[in-house]
């Protein structure tokens, strides 16, 4: 399967899809890799990787419909299947949405439902929960609320910071995307409705 990806900063989830793929874990080529800022670090790793690589900035687009139709037409010429947003950390239209005839899949750092949007670790920290972690979802038109594929759990220690909290579900995330996507690319995962069954 054809893979593209998303990302708006410094790319340690591609970076570990694509070790992923090295190892054998993940039976799909990266094809894209896409950022609306030309500064992301994730477009070097993508370069180092030999991937294609291409930034859409905003100012250059002028309206966000029109990025958004340019990635959505430099996805579709590079024959993408599956489209993995690894800190994209725009929301995708309902628009780009409809029209991509490929899956999209997500990684966010809270156990969602809890603590969509930006800011999820400091959200969690702000409410004083004991438990948090990570969630692979797939993409649908609302904020971080698709339906849900794997999620996993840290504690919450005292004394965290955003930073610790942040780095210690950053490492869950690492593992845990990966995995999502080979469970899709196997076959394994059977949606229906909100709910994404695995199947064993
Ligand atoms: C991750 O925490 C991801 O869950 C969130 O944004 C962060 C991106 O980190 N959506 P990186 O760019 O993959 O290092």
């Amino acid at each position: 399967m054809r893979i593209g990806v998303l990302a708006s900063g410094r790319g340690s989830n591609l970076q570990a899809l694509l070790n992923a793929r090295q190892a054998g874990q993940i039976a799909g080529e990266f094809v894209a890799v896409g950022s609306d800022q030309p500064g992301a670090f994730a477009l070097e790793r993508a370069s180092q990787a030999g991937i294609p690589e291409k930034s859409f900035p905003l100012n250059s687009y002028g309206s966000r419909e029109n990025q958004e139709e340019n990635i959505l037409r430099w996805l579709q010429e590079r024959r993408v299947e599956l489209l993995l947003l690894a800190g994209y950390m725009r929301v995708l239209s309902s628009g780009f949405i409809s029209r991509a005839s490929f899956p999209i899949l997500n990684i966010h750092p809270s156990l969602l439902p809890s603590f969509p949007g930006l800011h999820a670790q400091r959200q969690a920290l702000a409410y004083g929960v004991k438990i948090s972690g990570c969630t692979v979802h797939f993409v649908d038109e609302g904020l971080d609320s698709g339906p849900i594929i794997l999620q996993e759990a840290v504690p919450v220690l005292e004394g965290d910071t955003e930073e610790t909290l942040s780095e210690r579900i950053l490492q869950l995330e690492h593992r845990l995307y990966p995995e999502a996507v080979g469970l899709l690319l196997n076959g394994k995962l059977e949606k229906n409705g909100r709910t994404v069954r695995i199947k064993p």
